[in-house]
């Protein structure tokens, strides 16, 4: 099984996902000390995570952390596009991350075909826009494009070094007709994701990119590239030792002992007494450490990096969420207009949509009282899930109609409706108010 990138798999069974591909389950414990989580990690649409405990503690002690995502622009922006932007906006909000988002302009000329003149075009009317409309602030938070950011282009020559051709094929089933442009896509995205603990854009840091669970083999390719670039590795080893590890190669010779020093110096810092140093071995070993406290110690000579010359990058963490099923039971896609409601529709054709729109009812109302409806398999039950319906004991009361019976599809979607009415219009309302200044100054000019 693979993930695929730019491929257009509907994707059902995600705990099986999961399981092949070792995504940690996100349950409400990693919430904890969170305030006010939204519907998408509270209800389980945020499913599935990769070093989300980094975050968690970085909250929880009110440390700084970023959140990182891209936007790919290549068609109109609808409700699944919705969800990423949802939750960068609450972490800004309430969390206290930095945001950093990346306009795609690079990737959607090499996989799309979009010429990054339209690209960037798209994204700013479409998205940025949007994103304003929905209350990202340039407060903490900044918008740029691959094409002009030096930084993320050199990070990706970087990190070229780091990867080979047949891990580029295993991950992402590249062939021999795949262009280099494309096969250097994922290397930029990398550069996206890592550029953001540079110290200009705030150091090393727990970093957190939320995204659909089809970005997985970018995010598994970055965690491997950050490790690579480290100057330190800080593991258990076979036999059950903790410990700290220099992995430079020979340019760095002279400098090893140094490097050692710091570690050392670094560890007691940090209160560890019970050290053994193996100079040869390049490594220092900590008696009594918890897995937890190589989390800590990680993280501690990660910052340390940068003034001694390597980066420092902590292994991004990211999350999951899974895709809104399209109104007409597919894949949501901006390619098929009756697929999804895009957030600038027409008020009147959205909810048009939502009346054509694959419910999970029966053949006839009659049935239905008798037998009850299925909720799970609604797209209209999706919406109110994810997006339209903000009180769980509404959502409950809906979910609780629908199987017994007593809620019929006619209804159900005329509450739909009422609800796509206020949120899309006040949205609408809002985006057509954002000026261009407020434009300007999320934008990042480098
Ligand atoms: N590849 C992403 C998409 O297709 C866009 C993207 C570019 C991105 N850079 C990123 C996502 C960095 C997350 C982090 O939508």
């Amino acid at each position: 099984m693979r993930i695929d990138p730019w491929g257009s798999s509907q994707y059902q069974d995600y705990a099986r996902l999961r399981d092949e591909f070792g995504i940690e389950p996100f349950t409400e414990d990693h919430l904890e000390g969170f305030p006010d989580p939204p519907a998408l990690l509270r209800r389980g649409v945020v499913f599935g995570h990769r070093g989300f405990g980094l975050v968690r503690d970085a909250v929880r002690g009110g440390d700084p952390w970023g959140v990182m995502t891209g936007l790919m622009p290549s068609g109109r922006m609808h409700f699944g596009h919705k969800m990423v932007i949802d939750q960068v906006i609450y972490y800004q909000q309430k969390c206290g991350a930095d945001v950093h988002i990346g306009i795609a302009d690079f990737e959607a000329y090499a996989t799309r075909g979009l010429s990054i003149e339209k690209a960037r075009k798209l994204a700013i009317e479409e998205y940025v826009k949007t994103y304003l409309a929905l209350g990202l602030t340039p407060d903490k938070g900044e918008i740029y494009f691959q094409t002009t950011r030096s930084r993320v282009k050199d990070l990706a020559y970087e990190a070229g070094l780091k990867v080979n051709l047949s891990e580029m094929r295993a991950i992402y089933g590249f062939d021999d007709s795949t262009s280099l442009a494309h096969i250097n896509a994922p290397l930029i995205q990398a550069g996206d994701i890592l550029h953001i603990q540079r110290e200009e854009f705030g150091g090393p840091r727990p970093t957190l990119v939320p995204v659909g669970v089809d970005q997985d083999p970018h995010i598994r390719l970055t965690r491997g590239i950050a490790q690579s670039l480290r100057l330190y590795s800080v593991k258990k080893t076979e036999d059950g030792r903790h410990g700290v590890f220099l992995k430079t190669g020979d340019a760095w010779k002279d400098k090893e002992k140094a490097l050692l020093d710091a570690a050392e110096a670094t560890l007691k810092k940090l209160g560890f007494a019970d050290l053994e140093r193996n100079d040869p071995y390049r490594a220092i070993y900590v008696k009594g450490a918890s897995s937890r406290d190589l989390t800590q110690i990680d993280l501690a000579l990660a910052k340390t990096e940068p003034r001694r010359g390597g980066h420092g990058f902590v292994p991004p963490s990211s999350s999951y969420h899974r895709f809104l099923t399209g109104l007409d039971g597919g894949k949501m896609s901006s390619s098929r207009e009756n697929s999804a409601i895009f957030l600038s529709d027409d008020l009147e054709d959205a909810k048009k949509k939502i009346g054509r729109a694959k419910t999970g009812g029966r053949q006839s109302a009659e049935e239905q009282r008798r037998l009850g409806a299925d909720p799970d398999a609604c797209s209209i039950y999706e919406m109110y899930l994810y997006h339209l319906m903000d009180s769980d004991q509404e959502l409950l009361e809906y979910y609780k109609g629908c199987k017994s019976g007593e809620l019929l599809c006619g209804q159900c979607k005329g509450r739909a409706k009422d609800l796509i009415e206020v949120k899309l219009g006040g949205l609408q309302e809002r985006k057509a108010a954002v000026t261009d200044a407020e434009i300007k100054e999320v934008l990042s000019e480098d």
